[in-house]
């Protein structure tokens, strides 16, 4: 029996992770927030003091990596058992991220990782190459985007109601810079998976786009 997957991909502050969270409880599927590996691997590098520029040591790094995830009403992340949750959501973190996620080693190191979230009934999976690389024979499939103005404004309300310092331009700046990266990098680029449902949440509310992505499954 397959175990169904929906795949939800596109840059960052589209609403990628509100709308996984809330289709996966209404389902009753398992989630998979793909960026927050690449962020715990962000986290377990500083805490390491390994330079990002060194892929071996990076590399290395990844694959050796203890993650639990606690999904209740808040993901909740724990690295060697310390809870991370709170740094993971820091633009550093996101930044450094998505610099170690453009090399293929890492990429190929995290796979298998991301794939065991595959588990009955069912899960949606959100990230940037769900529905291209690591599901690309998923079901459904959908990019949720917005404009950028958007994006950065839904970043900065989401730190500041987590009480984190925040700055409009600085994060509209970041936001623009991973997203360049995200999507001119040579291995798995955030592109539309060919047979995905595009959705723009610019001028949509939550439960609408969330509708749109039921409606998908029915
Ligand atoms: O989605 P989130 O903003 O948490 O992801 C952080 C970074 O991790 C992204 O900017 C991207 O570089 C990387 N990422 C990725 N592939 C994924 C999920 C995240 O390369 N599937």
């Amino acid at each position: 029996m397959t175990i169904p997957v929906l795949t939800i991909d596109g840059p960052s502050g589209a609403g990628k992770g509100t709308v996984s969270r809330l289709v996966s409880k209404k389902l009753g599927w398992n989630y998979l927030d793909s960026g927050s590996i690449y962020r715990s691997l962000a986290i377990a590098l500083q805490k390491l003091s390994v330079s990002v520029t060194d892929v071996t040591a990076v590399t290395e790094v990844a694959s050796s990596m203890v993650l639990e995830f606690e999904c209740g009403d808040e993901l909740v992340v724990k690295l060697k058992g310390e809870n991370i949750t709170v740094q993971l959501g820091l633009e550093t973190t996101g930044s450094i991220a998505s610099q170690v996620a453009a090399y293929p080693e890492v990429r190929k190191v995290l796979l298998k990782k991301q794939q065991d979230f595959r588990q009955l009934p069912g899960l949606v999976a959100d990230g940037r190459d769900m529905g291209t690389v690591v599901f690309p024979e998923a079901e459904h499939k959908v990019f949720l985007t917005a404009s950028a103005e958007k994006r950065a404004a839904r970043r900065y309300k989401q730190l500041i109601e987590k009480e984190i310092d925040a700055n409009i331009v600085e994060i509209t700046n970041e936001i623009e810079a991973r997203d360049r990266r995200d999507r001119e990098r040579e291995t798995a680029p955030l592109v539309m998976a060919e047979n995905a449902l595009y959705i723009d949440s610019s001028d949509l509310t939550i439960d609408q786009v969330v509708e749109e992505v039921l409606n998908l499954i029915r």
